[in-house]
């Protein structure tokens, strides 16, 4: 008898309809923050990932599924989705076509690691990007719907934990520090560390051996590190998840086993899980579109395994079915920017689809992208309107402005008969 290849399953008919559900939670819950789904091949070169994900990470030193096809050309069966996301943003020069790109997927993927529970050689991930804003904003967005998509599924015990690991320049010192820290110990390290050592030190900080795990412990930590800029950036994500009522810790020892970050790092886990529990992971990425041949473009995004999903979830079913209304907001101050994120967040749990802005543009922009949304409303925030506890609502479609006491909004929302 031929038996599946170890690491892999068959999903049989007694688990696709969960399968199911998820699915139309994911496809829903993502229309409600404005993202597009975006399928790209099961394959990829193999360039791709050496260059994108980084040639000393564990997953493409040990983990890939590689071959040299009939042409010669070398192949890899792809293992994280970052890179061919970023690979067709280019290819295609959506940055051109819109300041701001969200995209979301749900696919499969392939790393040759040690099979357990909650660890598979072919596994799903669901996942966001977003491309174009260097802002906080898009941090917390990427976040958020990450944490509130477990939260809304139900799932217990969730931590998110959070860390920065700054910009180019504040790693190249933090490099140097690690790397004279490290050198009295060079000849504990494993072989692999070593190497690590003369390429990218950092990915020490990632092992899993147990005698490294203690020499790392005292090493210099990344956050006397960051400059100005990247502490300013990390506080405003921080206290945008305060806003947003999302509650995090900080590891600033947080690597992930991935080579393009920078900046914003964080994991969810839940200790529903057991030992692997991570539900999902991610950061901002600002070089990596550079890095792989297009225009600097900053860009941050997460992805969640969908396996470690349903056994979280165990016997819960997911929600669906929620109305969907398009509705852009429109901050018109600084003051109000955090007021509108978390309106954003209100509305969605009430099931209604809605945009914010990202890039910190002008309200005669800001109404343009909504009329190019199709957003049937536009809810515009101003200062007086935060002193009154007031909004204004446009109808997209009359041009018609009114100004509504805020806690009668949603009623008003769902009044409307579109
Ligand atoms: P990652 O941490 O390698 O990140 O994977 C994200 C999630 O995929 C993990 O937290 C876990 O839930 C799931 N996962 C990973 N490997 C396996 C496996 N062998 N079996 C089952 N589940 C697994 C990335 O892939 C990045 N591309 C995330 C990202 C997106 N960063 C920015 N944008």
């Amino acid at each position: 008898m031929i038996r599946s290849v170890k690491g892999t399953h068959d999903i049989l008919p007694d688990k696709t309809g969960l399968w199911r559900k998820i699915e139309t939670a994911l496809h829903s819950f993502m229309h409600k923050y404005d993202y597009g789904e975006i399928r790209t091949p099961i394959f990829e070169k193999t360039e791709l990932f050496k260059r994108g994900v980084g040639e000393e990470t564990d997953i493409v030193s040990k983990e890939m599924y590689s071959w040299t096809d009939q042409g010669g050309e070398k192949l890899t069966l792809k293992p994280e989705l970052t890179a061919p996301v970023v690979r067709s943003f280019i290819q295609h020069n959506l940055g051109s076509q819109s300041a701001v790109n969200r995209l979301y997927y749900m696919d499969a993927l392939f790393r040759r690691e040690r099979p357990q529970k909650g660890r598979t050689r072919q596994f799903h991930q669901f996942g966001a990007e977003v491309f174009g804003s260097e802002h906080p904003e898009a941090d917390a967005e990427i976040i958020a719907i990450s944490y509130n998509f477990f939260k809304n599924l139900g799932i217990g015990n969730l931590t998110l934990t959070l860390n920065s690991i700054g910009s180019d320049d504040c790693r190249n010192n933090y490099r140097n520090e690690l790397r004279k820290y490290l050198k009295p110990f060079s000849s504990n390290l494993t072989e692999t560390s070593q190497n690590r050592f003369k390429k990218n030190p950092l990915r020490i900080l990632d092992t899993k051996i147990e005698h490294e795990k203690e020499i790392i412990k005292n090493a210099p930590e990344i956050d006397n590190f960051l400059t100005d800029d990247d502490k300013s950036h990390f506080e405003e994500v921080k206290s945008l998840l305060n806003d947003l009522s999302i509650p995090f810790v900080i590891d600033s020892q947080m690597v992930r086993g991935l080579d393009y970050y920078t900046r914003t790092t964080y994991e969810i886990t839940s200790s529903v899980l057991g030992a692997q529990d991570a539900l999902c992971g991610g950061g901002r990425y600002d070089k990596l579109v550079e890095t792989l041949g297009g225009k600097p473009t900053p860009a941050v995004g997460f992805a969640a395994g969908i396996e470690r999903l349903l056994l979280a979830l165990e016997s819960k079913t997911a929600e669906s079915g929620d109305k969907v209304i398009q509705i852009n907001i429109i901050g018109l101050t600084k003051k109000v920017r955090s007021k509108c994120q978390v309106l954003a967040q209100e509305l969605r749990g009430k099931g209604f689809s809605v945009s914010t802005d990202l890039l910190r543009r002008s309200l005669k922009s800001l109404l343009r992208e909504a009329n190019r949304n199709s957003a049937r409303i536009a809810i515009i925030i101003g200062d007086d309107d935060l002193a009154n506890n007031t909004v204004q609502v446009k109808d997209m479609g009359t041009g018609e402005q009114i100004t509504i006491i805020k806690n009668t909004l949603i009623e008003h929302l769902t009044d409307l008969d579109f």
